[in-house]
């Protein structure tokens, strides 16, 4: 049948169909569940439907009785977004039960190295990212790349703003987090970030919350004659909810913690 794809005439585009073809044959149907049925988990069940994967159970507080490690482990994989208080423990009954975690909450990651650690010594499988958007993790490549030129030229200061919706409960975001331990790894005159006032030796961070904002990161060099930033906007949760069940279809039959930058390399 795909042979016949490839005509003399289109030999392009029928190629891209082909390997659409074989993508969705070769695709493992997943059968999945969530922790945390807000903004983020809706957008990434809508996402998974679409991607042709089985919804199974749905865990809020509202029916935190019904998270337990058999229903658990009538799914493939689990999807975490919940709060910064909760994460932890979700994802602690994930690993005990010993099923795949996909998990996006930010404002827990004092305790990730514990999560590590199991990955490693239980051979357990979680994916974790602070922003699941490819775009996002695209301008995380610039970031670095940017913070090595700068390293160089001390008469630019840097400082990241991040925007919000109102209803987000950290603040600085975990990507601006990240955005700043990359820079404060590659340049020498900086050796941490603070939110709102920073001196010479800290990155500052300015979290700004307004309206129903989906996510804006910008990183900004300043000198005294120019200015560089590097921004991202996401218009809406979709490319969150996308990178998310990529991570979930890049995990199956995979045993170690994992991150973006496993995605993006394969
Ligand atoms: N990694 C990413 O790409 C990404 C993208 C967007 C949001 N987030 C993060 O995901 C998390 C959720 O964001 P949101 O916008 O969906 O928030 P939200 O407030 O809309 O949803 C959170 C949901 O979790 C539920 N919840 C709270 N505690 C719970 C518990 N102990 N057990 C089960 N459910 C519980 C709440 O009732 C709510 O329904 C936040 O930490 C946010 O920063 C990450």
């Amino acid at each position: 049948m795909l042979t016949n794809y490839f005509t003399k005439n289109n030999a392009q585009y029928t190629m891209h169909n082909a390997l659409c073809t074989i993508h969705c044959l070769t695709k493992l149907f997943m059968k999945i569940s969530l922790i945390g049925n807000g903004k983020m988990g809706k957008e990434v069940i809508k996402m998974a439907l679409e991607r042709g994967h089985e919804l199974v159970h749905v865990f809020d507080v509202d029916n935190i009785n019904e998270f337990t490690a058999e229903n658990l482990q009538k799914t493939d994989v689990v999807f975490e977004f919940t709060q910064p208080e909760s994460a932890f423990d979700n994802i602690t009954k994930c690993l005990d039960a010993g099923v795949p975690c996909i998990c996006g909450t930010t404002g827990w990651l004092d305790k990730m190295e514990i999560v590590k650690k199991r990955c490693t010594d239980e051979e357990k499988t979680f994916f974790y990212a602070s922003n699941f958007s490819i775009g996002v993790n695209i301008l995380f490549e610039i970031n670095k790349k940017l913070a090595q030129l700068m390293n160089n030229y001390s008469n630019y200061d840097v400082s990241i703003e991040e925007t919000h919706h109102i209803h987000k409960l950290d603040a600085p975001s975990g990507t601006a987090i990240y955005i700043a331990n990359q820079i404060i790894s590659e340049i020498d005159r900086k050796n941490s970030w603070k939110l709102d006032q920073a001196n010479n030796k800290e990155i500052k961070i300015n979290a700004v919350r307004e309206d129903e904002v989906p996510g804006t990161h910008t990183v900004i060099y300043d000198s005294d004659v120019d200015f560089i930033e590097i921004k991202h906007s996401a218009k809406n949760r979709r490319g969150l909810a996308f990178g998310a069940v990529l991570a979930a279809e890049y995990v199956q039959n995979k045993k170690g913690f994992f991150t973006m930058q496993d995605l993006l390399k394969n």
